[in-house]
């Protein structure tokens, strides 16, 4: 039978950190990197998958049907065909082979671009009809529901309906999404910590419960649905509830503010909502670390810098930096060394793609 090429990108969130399982709002665009499969349908069952970025590791092997976790990069492929149980006579087994250049535990969405890429190829190679909407709900269920890590909507969203010269804006309580150019005179960075993450554990999951506790405790469905003009209201939580409730305020306000200043095309005011919003992560929310605050101050402290944060889930990952365009390439690098040198880690130029 004929192979299925499809790929799909990594993601950088460029502010709204956290909101997305609050029914707030965030800021995300997608990367120039991808994962790729190539998958080719054969009868019966089985689905054996290899990736050529682990070339010691044997083909895995599931039936579909019988997913069943194993706590490897296969659970996203199995997640995907167990989410799609409802339309099982429409699939049937496939050859699959994968490879990526979105880097893993950075906070650039490596698992939703993979699960993207394969529900893409399972889309066209079964004539699945389903709308770039429906693969990134779908990639959702098989994140929360097989593969267990508590995830908000945002990453499937953008990696389903994003590119590379827009921001995507979106509503998590409506799933509306609007693309919104990147001004011509910006250019995007990003810079490793050298500190790995991961969401199916602990913090991230605390932080989760707690949202929903400060909700249920302020008589509100989910905290996306209070302004500034609530902030008042927060005094009455326990801490560390309000401050986690204000980071989520407050933050929510910031990608309106966001917009509007991507829209005017002023950087300045976009830099400076970048920097309230990584001391809102480090102090409210409290998921950063002293090395990622360092790499953020090396950053905004770079003459071609507009602003920098800590992105995605947080307690590790990497850094977004804004800049002027034809400046990404060396600050990034400026800022890495920097950074290497003061903390000892591994800091890494992640994009632009070090040649
Ligand atoms: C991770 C999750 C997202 C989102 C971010 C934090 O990337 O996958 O759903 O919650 O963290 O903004």
């Amino acid at each position: 039978m004929n192979e299925v090429r499809a790929s799909a990108p990594g993601r950088v969130n460029l502010i709204g950190e956290h909101t997305d399982y609050n029914g707030g709002y965030m800021l995300p665009t997608t990367l120039p990197l991808e994962t790729s499969v190539a998958l080719t349908p054969r009868s019966g069952r089985t689905v054996a998958a290899r990736s050529l970025d682990l070339p010691s590791e044997a083909t895995a092997e599931f039936e579909i049907g019988r997913e069943a976790q194993r706590r490897s990069w296969i659970d996203y492929v199995q997640g995907v065909t167990w989410a799609l149980r409802d339309h099982a006579d429409q699939i049937s087994g496939f050859d699959l082979v994968v490879t990526s250049t979105v880097p893993i535990g950075k906070g650039l969405s490596s698992s939703a671009s993979l699960e993207v890429a394969v529900a893409r190829a399972l889309n066209s190679a079964f004539d699945l009809e389903m709308t770039d909407l429906d693969i990134a709900m779908l990639c959702h269920r098989a994140e929360t529901d097989f593969v267990g890590a508590p995830v908000g909507i945002m990453d499937q969203m953008v990696c389903s309906l994003g590119d590379v010269t827009h921001a995507l804006f979106l509503d998590a309580a409506t799933l509306q999404a609007e693309k919104i150019p990147l001004p011509e005179h910006m250019e995007i960075g990003v810079v490793d910590s050298g500190l790995s993450h991961s969401h199916a554990s602990g913090e991230y999951r605390t932080r989760r419960r707690e949202c929903e506790e400060a909700a249920a405790h302020l008589n509100v469905p989910w905290l996306g649905v209070l302004t500034i003009d609530d902030l008042p209201r927060l005094a009455d939580l326990r801490p560390p509830l309000h401050r986690r409730a204000r980071h989520v305020v407050t933050e929510n306000a910031r990608v309106l503010a966001s917009v509007e200043a991507l829209r005017a095309g002023d950087t300045a005011i976009l830099g400076r909502l970048f920097l309230e919003s990584h001391a809102s992560m480090r102090d409210d929310f409290e998921i950063s670390t002293p090395d990622i605050d360092r790499l953020v101050e090396i950053a905004a402290g770079d003459t071609d810098v507009f602003g920098a944060r800590l992105t995605g889930g947080g307690f590790g990952g990497a850094v977004v930096i804004i800049c002027a365009r034809g400046s990404a390439r060396i600050v990034t690098h400026r800022t890495a060394a920097g950074y290497s040198k003061t903390t000892g880690r591994d800091g890494r130029a992640l994009v632009p793609v070090p040649q």
